[in-house]
């Protein structure tokens, strides 16, 4: 059997898998799973000691799924507790607060601990990764909108949802997707692409977006100097134009990092003679 997949039950295709959490500390990671398991929320934060366990069953098109969770405490205090548990993981629910950037630029780092732990022969490749972009709940503090969070995660082939453990919204909905995408998974060999989570965008698309977002000024989102030309900043114009028109690029956020854009061109050649 290949390195990862889950243990097979035959006969009655019942399937055992190990799906963990992570995530920084207080983004609402054993939130999110009580809300599912128990159906309540608690309001009151109980960080979680280095690794919470727990069992339970689930029928994913007629098949029972024992499921066993490993809660990851995200502080890295614990990082001693938590890197034990990183292997043999079939799923890995990645969790971020929207109304704390820096959980979701932790993301990234997050992914890092988990390739590192796994060594060099571990395949993350094996692995089905759903991203919750958790408290939308919090509309007024909120400061990681939907398409900058949804692009993260289908750039890297992920699943991504919006979630509120508090009101629940969008939980069951993640659960069922995520473990019938390692279901498919599994009894696909362990082969992707899984349909419902390939990529419909390329990686010069998501980059150039990303990096508009985070351009400081109109000459940087067009990725000239200061003082271009007119020439320089129209022909930089008409690239990022027809690599980003909405009707051409299926990228989270291209409509507003296209309008952005245009946008831009128009103040520079305002002020260039
Ligand atoms: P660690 O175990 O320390 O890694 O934290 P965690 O990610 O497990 O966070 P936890 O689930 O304990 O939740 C942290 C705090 O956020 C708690 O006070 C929760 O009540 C709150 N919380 C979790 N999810 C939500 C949500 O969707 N909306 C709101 N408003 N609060 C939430
Ligand atoms: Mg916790």
């Amino acid at each position: 059997m290949e390195a990862g997949m889950p243990k097979r039950k035959e006969p009655g295709r019942s399937l055992r898998i190990k799906v963990i959490s992570m995530g920084n500390a207080e983004v609402g990671k054993s939130c999110i799973i009580k809300r599912y398991c128990e159906k309540r929320f608690v309001s009151k934060y109980l960080a979680t000691i280095g690794i919470d366990y727990g069992v339970t069953k689930v029928y994913i098109k007629d098949r029972e799924i024992k499921v066993n969770i490993f809660d990851m405490a995200g502080h890295p205090f614990f990082y001693e507790v938590r890197n034990e548990f990183y292997k043999d993981t079939q799923g890995v629910i990645l969790v971020y607060d929207v109304s704390q950037k820096d959980s979701f630029e932790a993301l990234d780092s997050w992914l890092a601990e988990m390739k590192q732990e796994l060594g060099p022969h571990g395949n993350m490749d094996n692995i089905i990764f759903t991203v919750c972009a958790n408290k939308i709940d919090c509309t007024k503090h909120r400061c990681v909108d939907e398409s900058e969070g949804r692009l993260w995660a289908e750039s890297k082939g992920f699943l991504y949802f919006e979630t509120s453990a508090q009101t629940g919204e969008g939980i069951n909905e993640m659960f069922q997707m995520f473990y019938s995408a390692i279901v498919d998974f599994c009894e696909n060999g362990g082969k992707r692409p899984i349909p419902n989570i390939s990529i419909s965008f390329t990686k010069e698309q998501a980059d150039n977006i990303r990096r508009i977002r985070n351009s400081k000024d109109s000459w940087d989102m067009l990725g000239v100097k200061p003082g271009a030309t007119r020439d320089e900043v129209n022909k930089a114009y008409r690239k990022l134009a027809v690599l980003l028109h909405p009707d051409k690029c299926m990228a989270p956020g291209s409509e507003d990092a296209f309008k952005a854009v245009v946008n831009a061109r128009t103040a520079l050649l305002k002020n260039i003679k």
